[in-house]
């Protein structure tokens, strides 16, 4: 059976609108995907039906305590955790990572030293930077391979020492698409006795998350990237969450995940991000799985995988053909299961704004910058203040949707040299 994407976008009501009587082409799904009409539904009917704070005697604030219970157990079965005590939900991975860098540099002492990748984004960069200032910590950077596109074990295992207490890296690019071997570069940061701390944000749209097969301690992502709400997830082994005191208030739960949800929790946002898992696993069913909600979930993935790799093929041949274009990424279709569907690019003499501008004006909707990929940018000597275009496919894109786009790049870096001269 093909994969149903025509099935699949009929719950998107967002991808029929049209601005002025033209079609919208969301290629923007790097920066946040749409969403189906069941998780804006299960957002709406919780503000309306179940509004209430959480803990006390009466119906709604029952119901409203069973939807957050429901929403850590959904995001457990969603990144495979032991449980939902292991899941802590809040505003967006960055918040979330400064929080729980915070938490952990509290333990850490002058001296220690934190590893970061040159392929992360921002969100798993500065929290680190700011911690070793604040504490006094070694900092060390990994390039990535402009051959493989990915961190090398070996660049990993050339900066850990025995004073290495943390690892943040990167599962999937939101600049380069290209996918970490993340569990390899676990085992070895591990073998060095070092926590880590995964980046899934730009993965988990795209693949199973499988927590217990990486070995990590913490994973972090985002759900407005997977079809759902705008918050931030993150995942802690148990063992090690228990043992962490986070900042937060003298009088509330020590209990996990509570400790590290400090304030009311966006109790309606959660009711949407059940929805998702939900969305997933409905997904699944569709390409004909019956079993428990992870299996439906990772049938949904199987299923979404091989489309996105016809998507993210036919885009890279498409752009290859543009004089003057470079791929900042894996473009051999041989190796197109080590990337995600997000493609960036540079043309000679073009500056990404203006192309996107244009595309803007055909109502494609795709990014230009650096996309706090800054350490992408600076490794690969690309102007941050102009960055890269990004085109970025989803599960609901059509390979009509990316001929389009890629029509419209040649049109309009044609135009663009005409206009030059
Ligand atoms: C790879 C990656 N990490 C982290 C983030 C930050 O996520 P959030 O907006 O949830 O803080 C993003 C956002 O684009 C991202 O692409």
């Amino acid at each position: 059976m093909g994969f149903p994407v025509e099935a699949l976008r009929a719950h998107f009501p967002a991808l029929a609108l049209k601005d002025d009587g033209h079609r919208r082409i969301h290629l923007d799904n790097p920066a946040g995907t749409q969403v189906p009409r069941a998780v804006a539904d299960a957002v709406a009917r919780c503000l309306i039906e179940t509004n209430a704070n959480l803990g006390g005697h009466f119906s709604t604030t029952v119901a409203a305590g069973r939807v957050v219970d429901e929403a850590h157990a959904a995001m457990a079965d969603f990144l495979g955790a032991a449980g939902p005590e292991e899941i802590v939900i809040g505003p967006n991975m960055t918040t979330l990572t400064y929080h729980l860098s915070r938490t952990l540099g509290r333990g850490f002492s002058p001296g220690d030293e934190i590893v970061v990748t040159r392929m992360d984004h921002e969100g798993n960069v500065s929290p680190w930077l700011q911690l070793s200032e604040d504490r006094g910590l070694v900092v060390h950077f990994v390039p990535f391979s402009t051959d493989s596109w990915q961190v090398e074990e070996e660049a990993l295992a050339a900066v850990l020492t025995e004073r290495t207490r943390l690892v943040a890296l990167n599962h999937a690019s939101n600049l380069t698409g290209s996918i970490n071997r993340v569990k390899t570069l676990t085992k070895v940061a591990k073998a060095a006795g070092a926590l880590v701390y995964v980046d899934a944000v730009q993965f988990a749209p795209h693949g199973l998350v499988d927590v217990a097969e990486l070995g990590c301690d913490f994973l972090a992502c985002s759900s407005y990237k997977f079809f759902g709400p705008h918050m931030g997830i993150v995942w802690g082994r148990r063992e090690v969450l228990e043992t962490l005191a986070p900042y937060k208030c003298r009088c509330s739960s020590n209990g996990l995940p509570e400790r590290f949800e400090t304030g009311t929790p966006q109790i309606e946002l959660m009711a949407g991000l059940t929805a998702t898992v939900d969305h997933f696993a409905e997904l699944g069913a569709m390409v004909g799985e019956a079993g428990p909600r992870r299996s439906r979930v990772a049938a949904a993935y199987a299923a979404s995988i091989a489309h996105e790799a016809g998507l993210a093929t036919r885009l890279i041949a498409g752009l290859s053909a543009v004089d003057g274009l470079a791929i900042h990424g894996i473009v051999d279709p041989a190796r197109v299961a080590e990337r995600v569907p997000t493609v960036s690019f540079t043309v000679d003499g073009i500056r990404p704004d203006s192309l996107v501008r244009l595309m803007a004006a055909e109502n494609i909707f795709v990014w230009s910058g650096h996309n706090y990929a800054w350490e992408i940018v600076h490794q690969l000597g690309i102007p941050a203040e102009d960055g890269v275009v990004r085109i970025g496919a989803a599960a609901y894109n059509t390979p009509a949707e990316i001929d389009e786009a890629v029509y419209s790049v040649r049109r309009n870096v044609a135009m663009l040299r005409q206009q030059r001269g």
